[in-house]
């Protein structure tokens, strides 16, 4: 990043040539408006599919995992891509970090053997098949899986898992929580598989899978990493600089506490053909245990009394290594506010080929930055702000250099970054399905409306697909940021406002518990993409329309577009629904529990800041529409409280146990990374309280305690929020 930081009289005095010399007609309007924006034409119409079906087959032509020299290559020409398209300047940006890979000489195996003879009776395959049509996609492992030889029985239930090997099924919750649970739960290693009920839906035959549909064989296997914490694991909470910086030994840090091997479901069904114990019964609380193989499946524990002299073994080789890895920065600088970023960022590493994740992203930040560059090389046009275009690498590891490059940075993100936008898996299908944080889900409705989408706008057809899956129309409705992806250093270590952008399935005709079939498999190839995914590349082309217009929509606007109101009253709503979700689900608590005795003045107090904070963002947002927009340091000011509002949330010290979500507003719960929860500490807690109630009674009452200190935190972060916005200069 260019530490260019113009004082206040320098904005000033640019702002006001810039208005002598009309470059800011574009944005004269109160709320940003797209119509008549040039820009957006121009980005609409300059989007080629051609380029970018050509370099989505190049950027997946080879594996590139983090680390690798494949990494290095592509780093290195996307940086030449910046530059020759005529970004300012790009350079890369090296962090120092630990990684974990599979032993290329001796790969992870699952076996089954008879415990008399010895004799192995079977073994896991530990890549896909066909390795020279998909050569040196890495063998299968779940990075940061311990180094391990374990013995056991195999158990499928949810009781009596201490000692066993576990088999779990991937969906719904992320594996590394799942694999954490395990571990709480006294189970010695776990296999991950993907059922077909989630990969293989319309049948198994070689004729229903790929390469004859989008469907996997059960070859395909899902690696996948297992940290639940994000960055560098040695470097947690700072930049792994590569000139020396400290760091934690391999010893003094938290890593996965038990063996887990992926494997395809054609050898779990090896595996579970031989379980014991009873079918899986047809209750609640075992609804969705039933899979898609053909076979009953069983709780055991154990193998059959048939087969009682079989025993499991699982055999982890993963090795950890501190590497190099390369993050790509591309700067076009602002022409009025040089020293405001807005960033699009997007990950470069991949488990395998990566053609969905993440290089059809990583082609549409290609692309959105050809453009950008090339408006400014042909006709020395800039944005009002200062566009940053980042390709990280590490992501698949844990966020590793989106997190060490936020982590470098944080004092000058902190003060200065207005947004960042992500793409990771840009498609999946055609069905726009963001996340975003709640002061910027307006401005992603509004430019939807200038992306034209087949016959029709995205707008439209965003709401067409939501009426569909839902049965009610409305404005889109917008989820609040999950994790899993780059855009959590920022949004929850930061506190800048964040918005990922992903097209999803039909989710309603594939209910699919999980990620596309070939997510993080050999599968994901060019091929697929280009047979199966988006033919025509059209769905690419939406997608980067959609991120140039954004960028350029966040970027460009006099005053930021961002709706204080919708987020306030969307805090309202998700807190009211806090206390209605679905206990079954991953809840734990209904308000009645909580708001008797000690918690009652907190949470009394907590609803009056909401209310309050609801009531001033409300006054604040019909106050804007007054605002004069001729002022530049009134307009200024008034960004500058947007700014504030969102980093009021930041608390330094972390979550409970959680030292890198700092946001109190909205995060992933800790016990699934993938979630999206208001108040993510307050449900920690209560989670929390209610496992150690059954466990250990003596933890409680200080649990009780920092649960009171942090409701009382939440509030206090509510009503600064409302202070700012109750003495601003509107
Ligand atoms: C792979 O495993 C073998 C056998 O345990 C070991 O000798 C070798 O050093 C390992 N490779 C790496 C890179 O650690
Ligand atoms: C693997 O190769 C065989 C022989 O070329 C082919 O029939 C099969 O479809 C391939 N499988 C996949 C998943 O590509
Ligand atoms: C059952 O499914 C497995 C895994 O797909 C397959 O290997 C096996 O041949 C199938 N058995 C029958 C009888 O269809
Ligand atoms: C399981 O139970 C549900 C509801 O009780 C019933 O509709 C369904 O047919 C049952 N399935 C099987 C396989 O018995
Ligand atoms: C778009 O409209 C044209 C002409 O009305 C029609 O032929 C075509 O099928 C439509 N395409 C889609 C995707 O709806
Ligand atoms: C802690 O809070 C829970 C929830 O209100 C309550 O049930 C429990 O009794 C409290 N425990 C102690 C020791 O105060």
């Amino acid at each position: 990043m260019p530490a260019v930081s113009p004082t206040l009289l320098a904005v000033l005095t640019i702002g006001v040539v810039a208005l002598i010399l009309g470059i800011l007609i574009e944005f004269t309007q109160n709320r940003y408006s797209g119509r008549d924006d040039p820009i957006i034409s121009r980005i609409n119409e300059g989007v080629s599919t051609e380029r970018l079906r050509e370099n989505l087959k190049f950027l997946s032509s080879e594996p590139h995992l983090v680390g690798s020299n494949r990494d290095k290559e592509l780093a290195d020409y996307i940086r030449d891509r910046f530059v020759e398209y005529g970004l300012d300047r790009a350079y890369l940006v090296p962090y120092n970090v630990l990684l974990s890979y599979s032993n290329t000489s001796h790969p992870n195996k699952v076996s089954i053997f008879d415990a008399r003879s010895g004799r192995v009776l079977f073994e896991s395959k530990h890549r896909e098949e066909n390795e020279t049509i998909f050569p040196n996609i890495v063998d299968s492992y779940n990075s940061f899986a311990p180094k391990a030889d374990v013995i056991g029985e195999p158990n499928y239930a949810k009781i009596d898992l201490k000692g066993k090997i576990c088999i779990v099924r991937y969906g719904k919750i992320f594996r590394g929580n799942k694999c954490e649970n395990a571990a709480q739960r006294g189970c010695v290693a776990v296999i991950l598989y993907s059922d077909p009920l989630e990969i293989a839906r319309e049948g198994t035959q070689q004729e229903n899978v790929y390469p004859n549909s989008w469907w996997m064989n059960g070859k395909a296997m899902q690696r996948g990493n297992l940290r639940t914490s994000m960055g560098d694991a040695l470097t947690q909470g700072f930049p792994a600089l590569v000139d020396g910086a400290f760091q934690y030994g391999i010893n003094d840090i938290e890593l996965p506490k038990i063996p887990t091997q992926p494997i395809g479901y054609e050898d779990m069904y090896a595996i579970l053909n031989l379980m014991g114990g009873l079918p899986v019964p047809n209750t609640t609380a075992f609804r969705d245990w039933n899979g898609g193989l053909n076979i009953t499946y069983r709780l055991g524990p154990g193998f059959g009394s048939a087969n009682a002299e079989k025993k499991l073994r699982v055999v982890v080789n993963n090795v950890m290594q501190t590497k190099i890895i390369y993050n790509v920065i591309g700067i076009l600088e602002g022409s009025v506010e040089a020293d405001r970023y807005v960033i699009l960022g997007n990950h470069r590493d991949a488990w395998g080929l990566g053609a969905m994740d993440a290089s059809s992203g990583t082609t549409a930040l290609l692309e959105v930055s050809r453009l950008f560059g090339g408006f400014h090389r042909d006709s020395q046009w800039r944005p009002r702000r200062t566009l940053v275009f980042a390709s990280w690498s590490g992501e698949e590891l844990g966020l590793i250099g989106s997190t060490e490059w936020v982590e470098e940075h944080i004092h000058l993100l902190s003060q200065k970054a207005v947004a960042y936008i992500n793409v990771d898996t840009c498609i999946m299908g055609p069905n726009l399905n963001p996340d975003a944080s709640p002061s910027l889900m307006e401005i992603l409705r509004e430019v939807t409306e200038y992306i034209p989408f087949r016959n029709n706008t995205l707008l439209n057809a965003w709401t067409e697909y939501q009426e569909y899956i839902s049965g009610e129309l409305d404005k889109p409705k917008i989820k609040t940021l999950g994790s899993g992806t780059d855009h959590a250093p920022f949004a929850f270590f930061a506190g800048i406002p964040a918005i990922n952008i992903e097209f999803t399935f039909d989710k309603k005709k594939y209910p699919i518990s999980g990620s596309y079939p070939a997510y993080h498999t050999a599968y994901e190839t060019f091929d697929l993409v280009d047979k199966f995914i988006d033919p025509e590349f059209s769905l690419h082309k939406t997608c980067s329309q959609l991120i140039g217009v954004l960028l350029h929509a966040i970027s460009g606007s006099t005053l930021m577009p961002f709706k204080i109101n919708e987020l306030a009253n969307r805090v309202q709503t998700d807190y009211e629904n806090m206390w209605r979700r679905d206990r079954n689900e991953d809840q734990f608590v209904s308000k009645s529990d909580f708001i008797n005795g000690e918690f009652k003045p907190l949470i009394d107090m907590l609803e009056k800041s909401i209310e309050n904070f609801v009531i001033a963002a409300k006054d604040w947002d019909s106050k804007m529409r007054d605002l004069d927009l001729n002022n530049p340091f009134l307009v200024r000011q008034v960004n500058d409280v947007m700014l504030a509002v969102e980093r009021a949330f930041i608390t330094p010290e972390g979550l409970h146990q959680r030292p890198e979500i700092r946001n109190l507003l909205y995060a992933p719960f800790k016990y699934n990374k993938y979630s999206t929860v208001v108040f993510p500490g307050m449900l920690d807690l209560m989670k929390t309280i209610s496992n150690t109630q059954r466990a250990d009674t003596l933890k409680v009452p200080q649990f009780n305690q920092t649960l009171r200190r942090h409701i009382s935190d939440i509030a206090i972060a509510l009503r600064s929020a409302t202070n700012l916005l109750n003495t601003s200069p509107l």
